[in-house]
Formats: C-alpha cells, structure tokens, sequence
C-alpha cells in the first residue's frame, strides 16, 4: 500500500468511495479542494486501485483541519485510515503546523477510536453540527516529531517523498471557507 498525492485522474474513485461513505456527497468541495490545496489531498493505493483517502487544509496559522477521511469498505480494519491520518499529520507538521483538528459524528465510534488511537482528545461538541441534525465532537491533538515516529515506515518506499515534505516549508494558505 503507497500513499501519494491525489492527481485529477483519481477523482472519479475519490468519489464513489465519497459516496458510499458519506450522506452528505458533495463533489464540488472535493474539486475545490483539489484547486486549492493540493498537498493535503492524499490518495491510499493497494494493487493500483485507489483504497481510500484524505483531505486536510490550513485553518489558521497553528492548526491543520482534517476535513474529510475514507477508506474503501472492503478495505476497512487493515490500517489504511491510520496511515492516512498519519500522512497528513505528517504534511501537517512539514508545513510548521503544531495542531490538528478534525469533527467527527457523535455516533461515529469507529473513527472516533481510530483517532484516539493517533492521539486526538475530544474537545467540545458542536450541537447539530451536520446536515441531519446530528450533533459533532471536536478533536484536537498536537503534532509533535515523537507522535510521528511510529509512523508506518516508508523509508524503502518510493511514495515517501509524496506524502512527507522534508524541507520545512512556508505554510500552505487556505480560505476559511470552503
Ligand atoms: C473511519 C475509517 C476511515 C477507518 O478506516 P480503517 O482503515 O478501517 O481504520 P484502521 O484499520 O486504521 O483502524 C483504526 C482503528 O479504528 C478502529 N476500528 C477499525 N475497524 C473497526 C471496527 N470494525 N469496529 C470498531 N473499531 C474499528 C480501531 O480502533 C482501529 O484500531 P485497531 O486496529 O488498533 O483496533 C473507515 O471506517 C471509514 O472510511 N469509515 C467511513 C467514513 C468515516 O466515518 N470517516 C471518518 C469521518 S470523521
């Protein structure tokens, strides 16, 4: 399994598994997303087929938002969502940012787990945060280096480059809104 940058081609994949993750489809955001912050959009491969992604931007100038994690259901419970957290902590901390943060459904344990594992803390809920009524937890956690050295190791692995910026570079700037 590689992660890599998302490239246009991935986009119709990106989205059927979009779809089947989410109630609240909107390819729109995923376009904008794309155009205007490319770094934070990462694709997970298995055997050429696209398994899963992430997608995270700049909220302000210490925090990283998670905005969007998915992995393909036959896929699931292999790991794939915890190295796709983990890459993009890892853009995140290449780019000088200090916090991630992320919302999560309140009834969604199952990535709740998978970020507690990682290190998030639940901070506050968000009342009726979503579409439906549903109410949101707010994680946060600190990227610091130790938290990403149990990283999977990629330094064999051609993709690392892709998804690790080694040099330290200015922060990626992206709008609030999205
Ligand atoms: C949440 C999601 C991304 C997790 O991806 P994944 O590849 O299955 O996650 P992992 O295999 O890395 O598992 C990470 C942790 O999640 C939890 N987890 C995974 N599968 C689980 C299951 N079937 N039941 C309960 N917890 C589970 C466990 O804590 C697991 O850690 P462990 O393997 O050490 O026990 C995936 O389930 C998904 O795409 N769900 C639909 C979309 C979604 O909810 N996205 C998050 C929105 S905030």
């Amino acid at each position: 399994m590689i992660i890599r940058r998302f490239v246009p081609d991935d986009f119709e994949d990106i989205l059927s598994i979009e779809q089947e993750a989410f109630s609240d489809h909107n390819p729109l955001v995923y376009i904008n997303f794309y155009e205007m912050n490319m770094n934070g959009f990462l694709v997970a491969i298995d055997d050429n087929e696209i398994v899963g992604f992430v997608v995270g931007y700049q909220l302000n100038e210490n925090e990283g938002r998670i905005f969007s994690l998915a992995v393909k259901d036959e896929y699931q419970s292999r790991g794939i969502g915890t190295k796709l957290i983990y890459a993009i902590l890892k853009v995140f901390y290449g780019n000088l940012i200090q916090y991630a943060s992320l919302e999560v459904r309140i009834s969604n344990t199952r990535a709740q787990k998978l970020y507690n594992k990682v290190g998030f803390v639940s901070c506050w809920i968000e009342k009726k945060y979503y579409f439906d009524g549903e109410d949101g937890i707010i994680m946060k956690m600190r990227i610091s280096p130790q938290c990403l050295l149990n990283v999977f190791d990629t330094s064999n692995n051609p993709s690392q480059k892709q998804v690790t910026l080694t040099k330290r570079e200015p922060a990626f700037k992206i709008p609030d809104s999205i």
